[in-house]
């Protein structure tokens, strides 16, 4: 796969993303529209909708439906939309930007923003058992996505993470296991399940040992890769390009992989991961080219 037809199968995944998106995220007239007002603001203003690529791209390479696998990728949307609205409030990181914009506390009171976080997080699962929501799956299926989510997303995944986050603030001589740890729970938990659920989506299982064992390696380095380069990017960054404050780490006396290793170690580890998420998909052969290419392609990421 080149970079052109990359690029047109990223732009038509990211299409059919945002087109639905835009449907979940109405907003009804309602007493308590603020909420949905918030939840809309926050979903639609902008990302690069990397987890539902995933889905979508798991999906595909595994002989999954499209369709079903861009309403999973929605429902993953929300709950990392309600990660970040969370993510940025003052008692978290404290931000005011985010995807370019106002963070959606400084948009809306605080308190309705921490609720639209909540609503987001509530939707996703909403999403995936709403009746008729997938056109291919059984409900046997359908089962397997929402316990995949519900893991990632829970306090074995990135809640776990963010908590191990905030408790390493300002410790000093923080392990390599800690961080990789904590990064691995915050980002690539999620990451992995977007992976494993498009996965799902194409009939591979725990069963199919070999099969989800690749994609779950292929993610879990790829998450890990991507918080790595998250961490780089939060010194190096260009704030415009970005769309969120750069210098916020150091701010907050965050422990990252620059802290640790300095710029120039952290993108040593962040191409190390990166090799081994590529490796993962050798099994796939032509049909991984998507995702390995999608790997590559994210070392050099500015946003
Ligand atoms: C930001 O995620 C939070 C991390 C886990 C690093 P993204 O970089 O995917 O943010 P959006 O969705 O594109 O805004
Ligand atoms: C956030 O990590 C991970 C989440 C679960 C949201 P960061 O705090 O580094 O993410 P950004 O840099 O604010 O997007
Ligand atoms: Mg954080
Ligand atoms: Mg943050
Ligand atoms: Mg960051």
């Amino acid at each position: 796969m080149n970079k052109t037809e990359l690029e047109a199968e990223l732009n038509r995944i990211t299409q059919a993303v945002n087109s639905k998106l835009e449907i979940m995220a109405y907003v009804p007239d309602v007493p308590e529209k603020s909420v949905y007002e918030a939840m809309r603001y926050s979903l639609l203003a902008g990302g690069k909708r990397l987890r539902p690529i995933l889905t979508v791209g798991s999906a595909l390479m595994t002989g999954g439906d499209f369709d079903d696998a861009v309403t999973a990728g929605c429902a993953i949307e929300c709950v990392h939309t309600y990660s970040l609205i969370h993510d940025d409030l003052p008692c978290m990181d404290d931000d005011d930007l985010r995807r370019g914009k106002p963070t959606c506390h400084k948009v809306f009171p605080e308190n309705i923003a921490l609720l639209a976080g909540d609503g987001l997080l509530t939707k996703a699962f909403e999403i995936i058992s709403a009746p008729g929501g997938f056109k291919t799956l059984s409900t046997g299926t359908v089962n397997k996505l929402a316990l995949c989510l519900s893991r990632a997303a829970g306090c074995a995944g990135m809640i776990g993470g963010q908590v191990i986050d905030l408790e390493s603030e300002n410790m000093e001589n923080i392990s390599a296991e800690r961080l990789t740890l904590m990064h691995r729970k915050k980002t690539g938990a999620m990451i992995e399940a977007a992976a494993l659920m498009g996965a799902l989506i194409g009939g591979i299982t725990e069963e199919n040992r070999d099969e989800y064992k690749a994609i779950s390696d292929y993610a879990m380095n790829l998450g890990l890769a991507f918080q790595i380069k998250d961490d780089i990017l939060d010194v190096v960054g260009d704030e415009d390009v970005l769309g969120k404050p750069v210098g916020s780490d150091e701010q907050q006396g965050k422990n990252t992989f620059v802290t640790l290793l300095g710029i120039s170690g952290a993108e040593d580890r962040l191409e190390k991961c990166t090799a081994d998420a590529v490796e993962a998909l050798e099994i796939f052969g032509e049909k991984g080219a998507f995702l390995r290419g999608l790997a590559r392609k994210l070392i050099s990421r500015s946003n």
